[in-house]
Protein backbone atom coordinates (compact mmCIF):
# COMPACT_ATOMS: atom_id res chain seq x y z
CA UNK A 1 0.00 0.00 0.00
CA UNK A 2 1.69 3.49 -0.79
CA UNK A 3 0.47 6.38 0.55
CA UNK A 4 -2.49 8.31 -1.66
CA UNK A 5 -3.51 12.11 -1.92
CA UNK A 6 -7.19 12.38 -2.29
CA UNK A 7 -9.47 14.79 -3.02
CA UNK A 8 -13.41 15.53 -2.79
CA UNK A 9 -15.11 18.02 -4.30
CA UNK A 10 -17.90 19.13 -2.83
CA UNK A 11 -21.47 21.76 -2.89
CA UNK A 12 -20.56 25.03 -1.57
CA UNK A 13 -20.57 24.63 2.06
CA UNK A 14 -20.52 21.22 2.65
CA UNK A 15 -17.01 21.35 3.40
CA UNK A 16 -16.99 20.93 7.25
CA UNK A 17 -19.94 18.11 7.53
CA UNK A 18 -17.62 16.00 4.60
CA UNK A 19 -14.22 17.19 6.30
CA UNK A 20 -16.22 15.36 9.56
CA UNK A 21 -17.46 12.76 7.65
CA UNK A 22 -13.54 12.00 6.15
CA UNK A 23 -12.45 11.96 9.94
CA UNK A 24 -15.00 9.26 10.81
CA UNK A 25 -13.90 7.05 8.23
CA UNK A 26 -10.26 7.32 9.70
CA UNK A 27 -8.54 9.79 7.80
CA UNK A 28 -7.05 12.73 7.91
CA UNK A 29 -7.81 15.45 6.16
CA UNK A 30 -4.82 17.66 5.05
CA UNK A 31 -6.65 20.87 3.73
CA UNK A 32 -10.11 22.11 3.78
CA UNK A 33 -10.76 24.66 0.76
CA UNK A 34 -13.85 26.09 -0.42
CA UNK A 35 -15.70 23.17 -2.53
CA UNK A 36 -13.41 20.44 -2.05
CA UNK A 37 -11.57 18.76 1.39
CA UNK A 38 -8.10 17.11 0.85
CA UNK A 39 -6.75 13.50 2.77
CA UNK A 40 -4.74 10.82 2.81
CA UNK A 41 -5.36 7.20 2.42
CA UNK A 42 -3.61 4.29 0.76
CA UNK A 43 -5.41 1.98 -1.86
CA UNK A 44 -7.75 0.98 0.48
CA UNK A 45 -8.94 4.27 1.14
CA UNK A 46 -10.20 5.17 -2.92
CA UNK A 47 -12.84 1.95 -2.59
CA UNK A 48 -13.86 3.43 1.50
CA UNK A 49 -13.97 6.67 0.41
CA UNK A 50 -15.96 5.79 -2.79
CA UNK A 51 -18.54 3.89 -0.79
CA UNK A 52 -18.78 5.61 2.35
CA UNK A 53 -18.92 9.19 1.88
CA UNK A 54 -22.54 10.70 1.65
CA UNK A 55 -21.51 14.08 1.29
CA UNK A 56 -18.71 14.03 -1.58
CA UNK A 57 -19.26 14.71 -5.12
CA UNK A 58 -16.64 12.34 -6.45
CA UNK A 59 -12.99 11.07 -4.84
CA UNK A 60 -10.29 12.20 -6.91
CA UNK A 61 -6.57 10.81 -6.67
CA UNK A 62 -3.98 13.92 -6.61
CA UNK A 63 -0.89 13.07 -9.30
CA UNK A 64 0.36 16.54 -8.72
CA UNK A 65 0.58 20.38 -8.83
CA UNK A 66 2.69 23.11 -10.00
CA UNK A 67 2.18 27.11 -11.15
CA UNK A 68 2.25 27.68 -14.57
CA UNK A 69 1.11 30.69 -16.50
CA UNK A 70 2.38 29.53 -20.08
CA UNK A 71 1.59 26.97 -22.13
CA UNK A 72 5.18 25.60 -21.89
CA UNK A 73 4.98 25.60 -18.19
CA UNK A 74 1.80 23.43 -18.34
CA UNK A 75 3.16 21.01 -20.53
CA UNK A 76 7.18 20.81 -18.89
CA UNK A 77 5.57 20.44 -15.62
CA UNK A 78 2.80 17.75 -16.31
CA UNK A 79 4.92 15.72 -18.02
CA UNK A 80 7.25 16.06 -15.28
CA UNK A 81 4.70 14.30 -12.97
CA UNK A 82 4.56 10.46 -12.32
CA UNK A 83 2.10 9.69 -14.66
CA UNK A 84 3.16 5.95 -15.65
CA UNK A 85 2.82 5.04 -11.41
CA UNK A 86 -0.88 5.31 -12.01
CA UNK A 87 -1.97 4.49 -15.62
CA UNK A 88 -0.50 1.47 -17.30
CA UNK A 89 0.17 0.94 -20.78
CA UNK A 90 -2.73 0.05 -22.00
CA UNK A 91 -4.92 2.54 -21.00
CA UNK A 92 -7.69 4.93 -22.35
CA UNK A 93 -6.86 8.24 -20.19
CA UNK A 94 -9.04 11.21 -21.99
CA UNK A 95 -8.31 14.62 -20.22
CA UNK A 96 -12.34 14.85 -19.35
CA UNK A 97 -12.68 17.93 -17.42
CA UNK A 98 -10.46 21.62 -17.41
CA UNK A 99 -11.40 24.43 -15.17
CA UNK A 100 -9.83 27.54 -14.64
CA UNK A 101 -10.32 30.45 -12.45
CA UNK A 102 -8.98 33.52 -12.07
CA UNK A 103 -5.42 32.23 -14.11
CA UNK A 104 -3.55 33.07 -17.04
CA UNK A 105 -4.68 29.84 -18.86
CA UNK A 106 -8.38 30.30 -19.11
CA UNK A 107 -9.20 28.33 -22.30
CA UNK A 108 -10.36 24.96 -21.19
CA UNK A 109 -9.95 23.50 -24.65
CA UNK A 110 -6.55 24.42 -24.95
CA UNK A 111 -5.72 23.32 -21.55
CA UNK A 112 -7.24 19.78 -22.30
CA UNK A 113 -5.24 19.33 -25.24
CA UNK A 114 -1.97 20.15 -24.01
CA UNK A 115 -2.32 18.37 -20.83
CA UNK A 116 -3.14 15.22 -22.99
CA UNK A 117 -0.62 16.12 -25.08
CA UNK A 118 2.13 16.24 -21.73
CA UNK A 119 1.06 12.67 -20.70
CA UNK A 120 1.19 10.84 -23.41
CA UNK A 121 4.58 11.88 -23.32
CA UNK A 122 5.35 11.17 -19.90
CA UNK A 123 3.71 8.00 -20.73
CA UNK A 124 6.33 7.45 -23.83
CA UNK A 125 8.86 7.76 -21.93
CA UNK A 126 8.63 5.73 -18.88
CA UNK A 127 6.59 2.81 -20.98
CA UNK A 128 8.70 2.87 -23.75
CA UNK A 129 5.92 2.73 -26.37
CA UNK A 130 5.30 5.32 -29.36
CA UNK A 131 1.68 4.77 -29.61
CA UNK A 132 -1.09 4.13 -26.85
CA UNK A 133 -3.97 2.11 -28.47
CA UNK A 134 -6.23 3.42 -25.18
CA UNK A 135 -8.24 0.34 -25.24
CA UNK A 136 -7.86 -0.49 -21.18
CA UNK A 137 -9.61 0.68 -18.77
CA UNK A 138 -10.70 4.49 -18.13
CA UNK A 139 -8.68 6.81 -16.28
CA UNK A 140 -10.18 10.33 -16.78
CA UNK A 141 -7.78 13.20 -16.10
CA UNK A 142 -9.42 16.56 -14.42
CA UNK A 143 -7.06 19.56 -14.52
CA UNK A 144 -7.85 22.29 -12.21
CA UNK A 145 -6.28 25.97 -11.91
CA UNK A 146 -7.18 28.39 -9.81
CA UNK A 147 -4.96 31.32 -9.01
CA UNK A 148 -2.20 30.07 -11.59
CA UNK A 149 -1.80 26.79 -9.34
CA UNK A 150 -2.12 24.23 -11.35
CA UNK A 151 -3.89 20.55 -10.07
CA UNK A 152 -4.04 17.60 -11.71
CA UNK A 153 -5.96 14.36 -10.71
CA UNK A 154 -7.65 11.09 -11.94
CA UNK A 155 -11.12 10.76 -11.37
CA UNK A 156 -11.60 7.52 -9.38
CA UNK A 157 -15.38 7.36 -9.31
CA UNK A 158 -17.13 7.71 -12.91
CA UNK A 159 -20.75 9.29 -12.49
CA UNK A 160 -21.15 11.23 -9.43
CA UNK A 161 -21.56 10.26 -6.22
CA UNK A 162 -25.02 11.73 -5.28
CA UNK A 163 -26.14 8.96 -7.82
CA UNK A 164 -26.46 6.33 -5.05
CA UNK A 165 -28.56 4.15 -7.64
CA UNK A 166 -31.71 4.43 -5.89
CA UNK A 167 -33.35 7.00 -8.15
CA UNK A 168 -34.86 5.76 -10.89
CA UNK A 169 -37.51 8.75 -11.81
CA UNK A 170 -37.23 11.95 -10.02
CA UNK A 171 -40.23 14.43 -9.31
CA UNK A 172 -39.58 18.23 -10.52
CA UNK A 173 -37.28 19.20 -7.64
CA UNK A 174 -35.85 16.47 -5.99
CA UNK A 175 -33.08 17.60 -3.70
CA UNK A 176 -29.58 16.36 -4.07
CA UNK A 177 -29.00 13.08 -2.30
CA UNK A 178 -25.63 15.05 -1.01
CA UNK A 179 -27.42 17.61 0.14
CA UNK A 180 -30.24 15.42 1.80
CA UNK A 181 -27.63 13.72 3.78
CA UNK A 182 -25.83 16.34 4.39
CA UNK A 183 -28.75 17.94 6.01
CA UNK A 184 -29.44 15.14 8.16
CA UNK A 185 -26.05 14.86 9.18
CA UNK A 186 -26.20 18.40 10.57
CA UNK A 187 -28.88 17.62 12.78
CA UNK A 188 -28.38 15.81 16.28
CA UNK A 189 -31.03 12.48 14.83
CA UNK A 190 -29.85 9.38 15.97
CA UNK A 191 -31.62 6.44 15.02
CA UNK A 192 -33.87 5.82 17.88
CA UNK A 193 -35.88 9.02 17.65
CA UNK A 194 -39.09 10.11 15.47
CA UNK A 195 -37.94 11.82 12.32
CA UNK A 196 -40.56 13.72 9.98
CA UNK A 197 -40.61 14.81 6.85
CA UNK A 198 -43.90 16.64 5.65
CA UNK A 199 -42.77 17.82 1.84
CA UNK A 200 -41.14 14.38 1.33
CA UNK A 201 -41.88 14.37 -2.51
CA UNK A 202 -39.61 11.66 -3.91
CA UNK A 203 -38.72 10.65 -0.43
CA UNK A 204 -34.84 11.68 -0.35
CA UNK A 205 -34.46 13.03 2.87
CA UNK A 206 -35.60 9.79 4.52
CA UNK A 207 -34.07 7.33 2.23
CA UNK A 208 -30.59 9.30 3.48
CA UNK A 209 -31.51 9.08 7.16
CA UNK A 210 -32.43 5.83 6.70
CA UNK A 211 -29.29 5.12 5.41
CA UNK A 212 -27.38 7.14 7.92
CA UNK A 213 -29.54 5.33 10.84
CA UNK A 214 -28.86 1.70 9.30
CA UNK A 215 -24.70 2.46 8.84
CA UNK A 216 -25.78 1.67 5.15
CA UNK A 217 -22.74 2.78 3.05
CA UNK A 218 -24.61 4.94 0.19
CA UNK A 219 -22.30 3.13 -2.51
CA UNK A 220 -23.21 -0.28 -2.04
CA UNK A 221 -25.63 -0.43 -4.87
CA UNK A 222 -23.40 1.68 -7.86
CA UNK A 223 -20.01 1.18 -9.32
CA UNK A 224 -16.89 3.23 -9.61
CA UNK A 225 -14.12 3.83 -12.06
CA UNK A 226 -11.61 2.74 -10.39
CA UNK A 227 -13.24 -0.90 -9.99
CA UNK A 228 -11.17 -1.73 -13.27
CA UNK A 229 -7.52 -0.36 -12.44
CA UNK A 230 -4.55 -2.12 -11.45
CA UNK A 231 -4.11 -0.25 -8.43
CA UNK A 232 -7.19 -1.06 -6.55
CA UNK A 233 -7.86 -4.78 -8.41
CA UNK A 234 -10.87 -6.28 -7.63
CA UNK A 235 -10.65 -8.19 -4.05
CA UNK A 236 -9.67 -5.10 -2.47
CA UNK A 237 -13.41 -4.29 -3.93
CA UNK A 238 -14.57 -7.10 -2.55
CA UNK A 239 -13.07 -6.64 0.84
CA UNK A 240 -14.60 -3.06 1.34
CA UNK A 241 -18.40 -4.16 0.17
CA UNK A 242 -18.03 -7.16 2.64
CA UNK A 243 -16.74 -4.98 5.36
CA UNK A 244 -19.67 -2.67 4.54
CA UNK A 245 -22.22 -5.23 4.22
CA UNK A 246 -21.05 -6.42 7.90
CA UNK A 247 -21.97 -3.25 8.77
CA UNK A 248 -25.30 -2.45 8.09
CA UNK A 249 -27.43 -2.91 11.17
CA UNK A 250 -29.76 -5.25 11.68
CA UNK A 251 -30.97 -4.43 14.96
CA UNK A 252 -32.53 -1.14 14.37
CA UNK A 253 -36.39 -0.46 13.45
CA UNK A 254 -36.51 3.55 12.35
CA UNK A 255 -39.22 5.69 12.60
CA UNK A 256 -39.55 7.74 9.48
CA UNK A 257 -42.48 9.06 7.95
CA UNK A 258 -43.35 10.67 4.96
CA UNK A 259 -45.95 12.79 3.81
CA UNK A 260 -47.24 14.83 0.21
CA UNK A 261 -49.97 15.79 -0.67
CA UNK A 262 -49.14 14.39 -4.19
CA UNK A 263 -49.84 10.98 -4.76
CA UNK A 264 -47.90 10.33 -7.82
CA UNK A 265 -44.22 11.52 -5.79
CA UNK A 266 -45.34 8.75 -2.88
CA UNK A 267 -45.09 5.97 -5.38
CA UNK A 268 -41.91 7.51 -6.83
CA UNK A 269 -40.67 7.64 -3.49
CA UNK A 270 -41.57 4.25 -2.57
CA UNK A 271 -40.37 2.70 -5.23
CA UNK A 272 -37.15 4.73 -4.28
CA UNK A 273 -37.06 3.55 -1.00
CA UNK A 274 -37.33 0.01 -2.27
CA UNK A 275 -34.50 0.07 -4.76
CA UNK A 276 -32.52 1.94 -1.49
CA UNK A 277 -33.51 -1.61 0.42
CA UNK A 278 -34.97 0.70 3.30
CA UNK A 279 -39.02 0.23 2.44
CA UNK A 280 -39.33 -1.52 5.66
CA UNK A 281 -38.12 1.37 7.33
CA UNK A 282 -40.03 4.52 6.08
CA UNK A 283 -43.63 4.80 6.42
CA UNK A 284 -45.25 7.11 2.83
CA UNK A 285 -48.25 8.71 3.37
CA UNK A 286 -50.75 11.16 1.57
CA UNK A 287 -50.89 14.24 3.59
CA UNK A 288 -51.38 17.74 3.39
CA UNK A 289 -48.89 19.04 5.99
CA UNK A 290 -52.05 21.52 7.26
CA UNK A 291 -53.06 18.45 8.34
CA UNK A 292 -49.90 17.11 10.68
CA UNK A 293 -50.24 16.38 14.03
CA UNK A 294 -48.18 13.86 16.39
CA UNK A 295 -48.85 12.79 20.08
CA UNK A 296 -44.85 11.64 19.29
CA UNK A 297 -43.03 13.73 21.32
CA UNK A 298 -39.09 14.99 20.17
CA UNK A 299 -39.31 14.33 16.69
CA UNK A 300 -37.54 16.12 14.77
CA UNK A 301 -38.94 17.30 11.06
CA UNK A 302 -36.46 17.61 8.48
CA UNK A 303 -37.69 19.17 5.25
CA UNK A 304 -37.49 20.70 2.20
CA UNK A 305 -40.55 22.85 1.25
CA UNK A 306 -41.18 24.52 -1.72
CA UNK A 307 -39.64 28.02 -2.21
CA UNK A 308 -42.03 29.59 -4.66
CA UNK A 309 -39.17 30.65 -6.96
CA UNK A 310 -41.77 31.90 -9.88
CA UNK A 311 -43.70 35.02 -8.94
CA UNK A 312 -46.95 33.49 -9.21
CA UNK A 313 -46.06 30.69 -6.80
CA UNK A 314 -45.21 33.37 -3.88
CA UNK A 315 -48.29 34.05 -2.57
CA UNK A 316 -49.34 30.23 -2.00
CA UNK A 317 -45.97 29.36 -0.58
CA UNK A 318 -46.15 32.66 2.03
CA UNK A 319 -49.31 31.07 2.90
CA UNK A 320 -47.93 27.68 3.35
CA UNK A 321 -45.16 28.95 5.46
CA UNK A 322 -47.62 30.89 7.93
CA UNK A 323 -49.78 27.93 8.09
CA UNK A 324 -46.28 25.66 8.91
CA UNK A 325 -45.51 27.91 11.73
CA UNK A 326 -49.13 27.52 13.15
CA UNK A 327 -48.95 23.54 12.83
CA UNK A 328 -45.27 22.60 13.72
CA UNK A 329 -45.68 25.42 16.98
CA UNK A 330 -48.23 22.69 18.38
CA UNK A 331 -45.57 19.86 18.08
CA UNK A 332 -43.62 21.86 21.21
CA UNK A 333 -41.20 18.96 22.13
CA UNK A 334 -40.07 18.92 18.97
CA UNK A 335 -36.78 20.08 16.37
CA UNK A 336 -37.33 21.59 13.13
CA UNK A 337 -34.69 21.71 10.26
CA UNK A 338 -36.13 23.48 7.34
CA UNK A 339 -34.21 24.33 3.92
CA UNK A 340 -35.80 27.63 1.39
CA UNK A 341 -34.44 30.16 -0.54
CA UNK A 342 -37.31 31.92 0.72
CA UNK A 343 -35.50 35.42 2.33
CA UNK A 344 -38.34 35.85 4.28
CA UNK A 345 -39.07 32.48 5.98
CA UNK A 346 -38.89 33.57 9.42
CA UNK A 347 -41.04 35.94 9.85
CA UNK A 348 -43.46 34.13 7.59
CA UNK A 349 -43.17 30.99 10.03
CA UNK A 350 -43.68 32.98 12.93
CA UNK A 351 -40.30 32.03 15.19
CA UNK A 352 -36.32 33.30 14.94
CA UNK A 353 -34.13 30.37 14.08
CA UNK A 354 -31.80 28.93 16.69
CA UNK A 355 -29.25 28.68 13.62
CA UNK A 356 -28.93 29.79 10.02
CA UNK A 357 -26.55 27.98 7.76
CA UNK A 358 -25.93 28.82 4.36
CA UNK A 359 -26.61 26.02 1.95
CA UNK A 360 -26.75 25.54 -1.73
CA UNK A 361 -29.41 23.75 -3.63
CA UNK A 362 -27.93 23.20 -7.03
CA UNK A 363 -26.96 26.81 -7.95
CA UNK A 364 -29.42 27.81 -5.74
CA UNK A 365 -28.42 29.69 -2.23
CA UNK A 366 -30.77 28.68 0.35
CA UNK A 367 -30.54 28.69 4.55
CA UNK A 368 -30.39 25.51 6.82
CA UNK A 369 -32.97 26.90 9.49
CA UNK A 370 -32.24 25.09 12.54
CA UNK A 371 -34.91 25.62 15.84
CA UNK A 372 -33.74 23.17 18.12
CA UNK A 373 -36.35 21.27 20.65
CA UNK A 374 -35.91 20.28 24.14
CA UNK A 375 -34.37 17.19 24.79
CA UNK A 376 -35.39 13.86 25.64
CA UNK A 377 -35.27 13.27 29.10
CA UNK A 378 -32.44 10.43 30.13
CA UNK A 379 -31.02 10.56 26.66
CA UNK A 380 -27.13 10.72 27.37
CA UNK A 381 -26.18 10.09 23.59
CA UNK A 382 -27.96 13.57 22.58
CA UNK A 383 -25.41 15.93 21.30
CA UNK A 384 -25.46 18.68 18.93
CA UNK A 385 -22.96 17.84 16.20
CA UNK A 386 -23.71 21.00 14.06
CA UNK A 387 -22.10 22.90 16.64
CA UNK A 388 -19.08 21.10 15.91
CA UNK A 389 -19.03 22.50 12.11
CA UNK A 390 -18.15 25.69 11.72
C1 LIG B 1 -39.32 20.84 -3.07
S1 LIG B 1 -40.40 19.46 -3.17
C2 LIG B 1 -39.64 18.29 -2.09
C3 LIG B 1 -38.63 17.45 -2.81
C4 LIG B 1 -38.07 16.33 -1.98
N1 LIG B 1 -37.17 16.80 -0.95
C5 LIG B 1 -37.40 15.34 -2.91
O1 LIG B 1 -36.19 15.09 -2.73
O2 LIG B 1 -38.03 14.84 -3.82
C6 LIG B 1 -41.79 20.00 -2.26
C7 LIG B 1 -42.90 18.98 -2.14
O3 LIG B 1 -43.92 19.56 -1.33
C8 LIG B 1 -45.18 19.02 -1.76
N2 LIG B 1 -46.26 19.91 -1.22
C9 LIG B 1 -46.64 21.12 -1.66
N3 LIG B 1 -47.62 21.64 -0.87
C10 LIG B 1 -47.84 20.72 0.10
C11 LIG B 1 -48.72 20.66 1.24
N4 LIG B 1 -49.56 21.64 1.50
N5 LIG B 1 -48.65 19.57 2.02
C12 LIG B 1 -47.80 18.55 1.77
N6 LIG B 1 -46.99 18.54 0.70
C13 LIG B 1 -46.99 19.60 -0.12
C14 LIG B 1 -45.05 18.94 -3.26
O4 LIG B 1 -45.94 17.99 -3.79
C15 LIG B 1 -43.57 18.57 -3.45
O5 LIG B 1 -43.42 17.18 -3.62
Amino acid sequence: MSKIELTAPCNFALEAVLAREIRDLGYETTKVEDGRVNFETDEYGICMANLWLRTAERILLKVGEFYAETYEELFENTKKLPWHKWIPRDAEFPVAKASSIKSKLFSTSDIQAIVKKAVVESMKQKHKLDWFPEKGSKYPIHVFINKDKVVLYIDTTGYALHKRGYREIANEAPIKETLAAAMVLLTPWREDRLMVDPFCGSGTILIEAAMIGLNMAPGLNREFMAEKWDITPKKLWEKARDDARGKIRSDVKLTLQGYDVDEKVLRVARNNARLAGVENQIHFQQRDMRELSSADKYGFVVTNPPYGERMQDNKSVELLYKDMGKVLSKLDTWSFYIITAHEGFEKLFGRRADKKRKLYNGMLKTDFYQFYGPKPPRAPREEKPEENIE
